[in-house]
């Protein structure tokens, strides 16, 4: 398909349901979306210091299945919170706040459901034009103006090769062009985890962290959350330029107005905000038991495979298997290592976060699968292929 017919495809497909009109909310509507990732907590992240650096951002999040954790499930793990809100109140939310982040309505492109099942059983689940109109469409039927895509790349993504992402992103950008919205896509690696926690509470907590300065710049979840603010800020008109954007991300992290706008969210939507301190965090990650998986020789780690980590965690109890399935806030894993860094036997590769241990050995044998131990240290790879824009296409 060309880029006019995918774009004339999603804008079919965007029809067919419900179309949320934000016309009403003042300034540029900023949304982001991530193709799928393990330990990806952006969202958290990015979506209230974007805010607090005066953009509306009125995003529409979806669950956690299989491998990859779901932005809904992780602010449900604060007691209390609701991510059904009604439209108005939403709007309301946004209004006072610059953010909140609720779950999609009822009847957003239903034709995606109808069209997904076509696919699978036609060997198109992989088609990209497909894929593209699929996302695109659920993207626009929520109604921003402007929109920073992550195409992940990697062995927990599903885009494998970094050639394919790119044919995604670009694709993606062309619509958004085509049909009127600004869109740009960055292209990053899912080949390890991108944050350290991969679970729903311990996820909150390195958002905690993160807008609390605990956090390196040099941090991949810290590169990729500034990456995705700078250009949800360009689009927005917030900034003149990257380096300026930046700045004032830092500095809504520095003066702590990031934290607050997520406190703010959280407290609107009914829930405890008071447990948003790295301090009081540690009261919902507290679970029955820590087990460390270690290192069975010393070397480098080169490489993990990031869907298996995500599995893992899955097994613990931090996600699904399927829809119904219930999910623990509290457990999960948190990674000791980067690929790269020098380990010695008998070093921790990542703790565990355990309430129920039925399935703690698999997860445990995946880990130890997942985490590759070299004699060399090896090539590794970048967190961030690249940035397409509306003049790449
Ligand atoms: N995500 C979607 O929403 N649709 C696809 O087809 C693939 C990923
Ligand atoms: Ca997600």
């Amino acid at each position: 398909m060309t880029p006019q017919e995918t774009a004339n495809l999603t804008m079919a497909m965007m029809h067919s349901g419900d179309v949320v009109d934000l016309s009403d909310l003042p300034g540029v509507k900023l949304d982001k979306h991530s193709t799928g990732g393990v330990g990806d907590t952006t969202t958290l992240v990015v979506a209230p210091l974007v805010a607090a650096c005066g953009g509306t951002v009125a995003k529409m999040s979806g669950r956690g299945l299989g491998h990859t954790g779901g932005t809904l499930d992780k602010l449900e793990s604060i007691p209390g919170t609701s991510i059904e809100q009604s439209m108005d109140r939403f709007k309301e939310i946004v209004r006072e706040n610059g953010v909140s982040v609720i779950g999609q309505t009822g009847n957003l492109v239903p034709a995606d459901k109808k069209l997904y099942a076509l696919r699978d059983v036609t060997a198109t689940v992989r088609s990209i034009p497909l894929i593209a109109s699929s996302i695109m469409s659920k993207k626009l039927a929520s109604g921003a103006d402007a929109i920073v895509l992550d195409v992940k790349t990697g062995t927990g993504a599903f885009m494998r090769t970094e050639e394919e992402a790119f044919r995604l992103a670009k694709l993606m950008v062309s619509i958004g062009t085509l049909v009127g919205r600004k869109v740009r896509a960055l292209v990053t690696d899912m080949n390890q985890p991108l944050g350290m926690a991969v679970g729903n509470a311990l996820e909150v907590r390195e958002a905690v962290q993160l807008l609390s300065g605990e956090i390196a710049e040099t941090d991949p979840l810290y590169e990729v959350c500034m990456l995705l603010g700078e250009n949800m800020m360009m689009l927005a008109d917030l900034a003149d330029n990257e380096l300026e954007a930046k700045q004032k991300l830092q500095n809504a992290i520095k003066d702590g107005s990031g934290l607050k706008r997520l406190q703010k969210m959280i407290s609107l939507q009914g829930g405890d905000s008071s447990y948003l301190t790295v301090e009081n965090m540690e009261k919902l990650v507290a679970v029955k038991q820590h087990i460390e998986v270690t290192a069975d020789k010393d070397g480098f780690v080169s490489s993990m495979n990031a869907e298996k980590i995500g599995t893992a965690a899955q097994l613990l109890g931090a996600g699904r298997a399927k829809k119904e399935d219930a999910i623990d806030p509290a457990v999960g894993l948190v990674m000791k290592v980067r690929c790269g860094n020098a380990v010695k036997n008998g070093d921790s590769l990542c703790t565990l976060y355990v309430n129920n241990d039925q399935y703690l050995k698999d997860a445990e044998e995946l880990l130890h699968e997942s985490i590759e131990i070299t004699p060399e240290k090896g090539e590794i790879r970048p967190m961030i292929y690249g940035v397409v824009t509306e003049k790449d296409v």
